[in-house]
């Protein structure tokens, strides 16, 4: 029997694969539009308003907590914010999806934007600095950035894109051009994340949701060795999770990041995957966000199918195969977490 613990605690023993009384529970995009005292803080203003308010940022990273008591806390913030310190404006659309104003077709466009010489400031760690303050180590505190592919697949696309067609042609006709991209994007997101740590940021989640898109041969060079550069940066400062969606070809490159855990989406059986990776790697996964708009009772049973088959694994985070969608039903997400807190 473990006494019990804080959820900062829970939440950094599973991460480190030490034993914990039960699994540590928080939701990717927990702070997302399904609920109503988020809508009603937004009104009247858009997104970026949101994410570049410190005060505002705090809050609606708390509203979940207040509901549902997670064990961490995420920041409410967007990977899309680099690409706003790089120089490159993006909006998010009210009906959903996100619009980014830039062309990548040659060196010269590589020069409009910055990389050392941030353009804009960035207010998440402010932010982080804030929750901080509130919290006080009783839940551990996620900051987050997205890799640097699925940003630049992000900018490429001019916003949300199912199969990256344009980023995927550059990468095979004009390879140096992608790869000099990295490399900027790479830099920014170091100099971010540092930031977001020095003002409190417990563990970093690195997001490579369009890690998928990509082919076999090129997800290293495109996406893995960028990744693993940014953790190697940080020498262990603090733990990372990678979130590589769709990423089932190449489990290897993931255990080569050097990430400390891996999210795993809902396409896969988390089982099998915790029983080939390292035993000092946890795993974090994988209920199916789409269970989350169903009735409770049927959410309370897809629960207990991924706790029975973790049940026996040091090092183990519940959480969603990806971000929670605007139509959840609170009480489902209520439903699931409590599944979780009480299980024995
Ligand atoms: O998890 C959290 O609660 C923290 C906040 C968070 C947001 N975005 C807030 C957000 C996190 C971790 C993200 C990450 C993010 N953003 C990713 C990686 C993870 C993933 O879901 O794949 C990506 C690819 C983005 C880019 C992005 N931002 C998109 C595609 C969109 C539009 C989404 C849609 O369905 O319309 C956003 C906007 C966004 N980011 C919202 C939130 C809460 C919606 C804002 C709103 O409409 O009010």
């Amino acid at each position: 029997m473990i006494d019990q613990i804080s959820g900062y605690t829970r939440f950094l023993r599973a991460l480190r694969a030490q034993p914990v009384d039960r699994p540590p529970i928080w939701m990717m995009r927990q702070a997302g539009r399904s609920l109503p005292e988020y809508l009603e803080l937004k009104k009247g203003k858009n997104f970026s308003d949101l994410v570049n308010n410190p005060i505002l940022a705090k809050e609606i990273t708390l509203q979940p907590l207040k509901r549902f008591d997670y064990d961490a806390a995420i920041v409410f913030s967007d990977i899309l914010v680099v690409a706003e310190m790089m120089g490159i404006n993006y909006r998010v659309q009210d009906k959903g999806g996100v619009k980014v104003d830039f062309d990548l077709k040659n060196n010269s466009d590589l020069k409009k934007i910055t990389s050392n010489n941030l353009v804009k400031k960035n207010n998440t760690p402010e932010a982080i600095k804030l929750i901080s303050e509130e919290i006080k180590k009783e839940k551990a505190i996620i900051g987050f950035a997205g890799s640097p592919w699925t940003l630049a697949s992000y900018i490429i696309e001019g916003g949300s894109s199912k199969d990256n067609l344009k980023s995927r042609a550059i990468i095979n006709e004009n390879p140096e051009l992608m790869l000099s991209f990295l490399d900027k994007i790479t830099d920014t997101t170091i100099e971010y994340i540092n930031n977001q740590i020095d003002a409190g940021a417990d563990v970093i989640q690195v997001f490579d949701s369009q890690g998928g898109t990509l082919s076999s041969y090129n997800y290293w060079n495109m996406s893995g060795k960028w990744i693993k550069k940014i953790i190697d940066n940080f020498e262990k400062r603090v733990p990372f999770i990678v979130f590589g969606r769709g990423v089932h070809h190449n489990w290897d490159a993931l255990i080569n990041t050097g990430a400390n855990a891996l999210n795993i989406d809902w396409n896969i059986n988390i089982k099998k995957i915790a029983d080939i990776l390292p035993k000092n790697i946890a795993v974090q996964g994988n209920l199916d966000p789409a269970i989350l708009t169903t009735k409770p009772n049927t959410a309370i049973a897809a629960t207990k199918l991924i706790l029975q088959d973790m049940k026996n694994r040091n090092g183990f985070i519940f959480n969603l195969g990806h971000g929670v969608t605007p139509n959840a039903k609170i009480e489902t997400i209520k439903a699931v977490t409590n599944t979780v807190k009480n299980y024995l």
